[in-house]
């Protein structure tokens, strides 16, 4: 099956195989090819350049660009899809005043979708988080991560990892999926810690191996959560089943956790929302990926990760959308990306790379997806008629997908 794109107003996001992920001042350069082709055989890009060296052939199906700018997906590495119920309550207590710690402490926050996770059937929480997978494939992502985390016993995180299996065999988008046992502490383990992490390494994690329900470990480093000490458990405990992590840490403060990553050799680091120089500085020449969730910071009224300090700094940055019921209830990596622009001060140039190529990275698959290259998965956004594609973040209310491609087929 050949598919021919032709007349693209601007190819987006063109790379040579080797480039796994972008840095510093290099983030600031989005490549392109204007007035171009692409051609797609079965699944992969097989062929693109610029009109004047189009093939001459008879494609199975031509799609006529014109006016249009054509991008890889978004590869969106952090997201918390699969949930029970939802929390607007939460957000109304917020608006009333109460903050985020003060709503967790009294019972609601994780442990409130926790309690809704375990008292749903496993076909129940399949139903509702397909609905929630089908949105985000329509709004342009075409490779997902997915944490388990709402579970916090041995059968509500198997359920919570077999429904990330089960959708990723059901949909074309492409799934990576993360153990986050370790999001919160179940009231009953408040005074024993060591308790319940024991059962995270000795109960869950044997059994999710067992069944190949995960590919990355998680933790929630941060204070009144996991412990610096605590996550180098879960990092090494992960380790020995092959699982690299990918942590939430710094979201609410600096405990030094980020250094803990770099030395296990965490894929990425998650939120930053709170950045010291010395994390910044230890994540220089390491093959961590910092990863931002700007619409977090904006659904909680948080600080934004300092993009500009650390991009100057010379480090890679990625963005993610977070989607999950208590602090960022939407998916929409558009409006992520017109957030890192608006609220980050992050170039467009630096906003598609984030979210496209850098996010590949951060959940292990930059080989096959994020940019537009020869023999990568032909996973592609169509954008309706632009000016430029500084009309992506600038127009942030609006929808400007025209059409969906994965795995070389038409979406919508
Ligand atoms: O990434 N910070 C930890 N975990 C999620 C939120 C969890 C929740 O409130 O349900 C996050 O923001
Ligand atoms: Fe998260």
């Amino acid at each position: 099956m050949q598919t021919l794109l032709i007349n693209i107003k601007e190819l987006l996001q063109v790379r040579e195989a080797n480039i796994e992920k972008v840095s510093g001042a290099a983030m600031a350069v989005l490549p392109s090819l204007k007035n171009a082709f692409l051609l797609i055989e079965n699944d992969e890009i097989a062929d693109f350049g610029l009109m004047e060296n189009c093939p001459k052939i008879k494609a199975d199906k031509t799609i006529d660009a014109k006016g249009k700018m054509i991008l890889p997906s978004w590869c969106d590495s952090h997201t918390h899809i699969v949930y029970a119920g939802n929390r607007e309550q939460e957000f109304v207590d917020r608006i009333n005043g109460l903050t985020y710690e003060e709503i967790a402490n009294r019972g609601g926050g994780i442990l409130n979708s926790a309690k809704k996770l375990n008292e749903t059937s496993e076909e129940e929480i399949y139903n509702q988080s397909k609905k929630r997978l089908e949105e985000v494939i329509q709004q342009g992502t075409g490779a997902v991560e997915i944490k388990s985390g709402y579970g916090l016993t041995v059968e509500g995180e198997l359920k919570m990892l077999r429904v990330i299996q089960k959708l990723a065999k059901n949909h074309p988008i492409t799934i990576k999926a993360t153990f986050l046992g370790a999001h919160a502490f179940p009231t009953e383990y408040k005074e024993n810690h060591a308790a319940y992490i024991d059962l995270i390494i000795n109960e869950m994690l044997p059994k999710i191996a067992e069944e190949k329900l995960a590919d990355y470990i998680d933790a929630f480093c941060e204070t009144g959560y996991f412990s610096v000490a605590e996550t180098e458990r879960i990092m090494q405990a992960g380790a020995k089943y092959g699982l690299r992590s990918k942590i939430h840490v710094n979201q609410f403060t600096a405990i030094n956790g980020i250094a803990a990553c770099v030395k296990h050799k965490a894929l990425s680091v998650d939120h930053l929302e709170i950045v010291t120089d010395e994390d910044i500085e230890v994540l220089k020449n390491s093959e961590t990926m910092p990863v931002a969730l700007p619409s977090c910071s904006y659904f909680i009224s948080i600080p934004y990760t300092p993009a500009r300090k650390m991009i100057s700094a010379g480090l890679p940055l990625a963005l993610a959308s977070d989607f999950n019921p208590g602090t960022t209830p939407s998916g929409n990596m558009n409006f992520v990306v017109a957030t890192a622009c608006i609220k980050m001060k992050m170039t467009p140039e630096e906003a598609i790379n984030a979210a496209t190529l850098n996010g590949a990275y951060a959940m292990g698959i930059s080989a096959t997806h994020g940019s537009i290259t020869v023999g990568k998965k032909a996973n592609l956004i169509i954008t309706k008629e632009l000016n430029s594609f500084y009309e992506l973040p600038y127009a942030f209310g609006s929808n400007l997908i025209e059409q969906v491609i994965l795995n070389g087929e038409s979406i919508s």
